[in-house]
């Protein structure tokens, strides 16, 4: 059985006004947009909300429309505090968990089925793009120290692991605030990630040229 956790409790400080993640896009709310994705996949069998904590009842009012199971629990202070929270009510007969941000709602279904089928396979996979642009510092305005971008990738979600390697790493992690993303947290462990090749469609929506892009392809491809 294969679980998903889409963390949809950040404030969405960035684009200001409500959590994005409530907010429309198309004819339905983002968290919507993106979790209808994964009912859809034939591999799914539920899902794990996790919620602004003052939020909850419209959260579970939107995800009404899902035909797989689901659970809505509050989130915590930081992306990785919310995963917990998440992991926490996940049932043991769960073998796979993919971790997915509500932000991102073009996720593909092919993208999905490779990082299960890796995760499968190996323990822990995730899908990320190779950067192709130059990367710099910057600092007061100005460009320093350029860094190469040979073997330098973007991660995206899903993100995919085994529930009992998520789980050590969970509970051996000694501070798991400061991890941008759930790869980070498995190293330690000893575990190794296998890159799953990303989309560049597959962006997490985070500020308000990326919502004003989201919004006119998502109207160009018809809902
Ligand atoms: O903050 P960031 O852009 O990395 O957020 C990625 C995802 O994690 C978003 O879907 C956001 O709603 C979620 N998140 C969360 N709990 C937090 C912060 C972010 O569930 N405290």
């Amino acid at each position: 059985m294969i679980a998903v956790i889409i963390p949809a409790a950040g404030s969405g400080s960035r684009l200001g006004g409500l959590p994005k993640q409530l907010r429309h896009l198309g004819n339905a709310p983002l968290l919507l947009q993106t979790a209808l994705v994964f009912d859809r996949h034939p591999d799914i069998s539920c899902f794990v909300v996790v919620g602004p904590p003052d939020a909850l009842d419209t959260v579970k009012e939107i995800l009404i429309p899902l035909d797989k199971p689901y659970q809505v629990v509050p989130g915590g202070a930081t992306r990785q505090d919310s995963v917990r929270a998440g992991l926490d009510v996940l049932d043991e007969s769960i073998e796979v968990v993919l971790i997915h941000d509500a932000a991102r709602p073009f996720i593909s279904g092919e993208v999905i089925t490779d990082v299960i089928d890796s995760t499968k396979a190996y323990g822990a996979a995730a899908a990320a793009l190779p950067i192709t642009d130059t990367v710099r510092y910057g600092k007061d305005g100005c460009f320093t120290t350029t860094i190469s971008r040979e073997n330098l990738y973007a991660m995206q979600t899903p993100q995919g692991f085994r529930h009992e390697i998520l789980r050590k790493a969970f509970r051996q992690a000694e501070d798991v605030s400061k991890s941008t993303d759930d790869v980070e947290l498995v190293y330690p462990i000893g575990q190794t990630v296998q890159i799953v090749h990303g989309e560049r469609t597959n962006i997490k929506i985070t500020t308000q040229s990326d919502w004003d892009w989201a919004s006119k392809v998502w109207k160009k491809e018809g809902e």
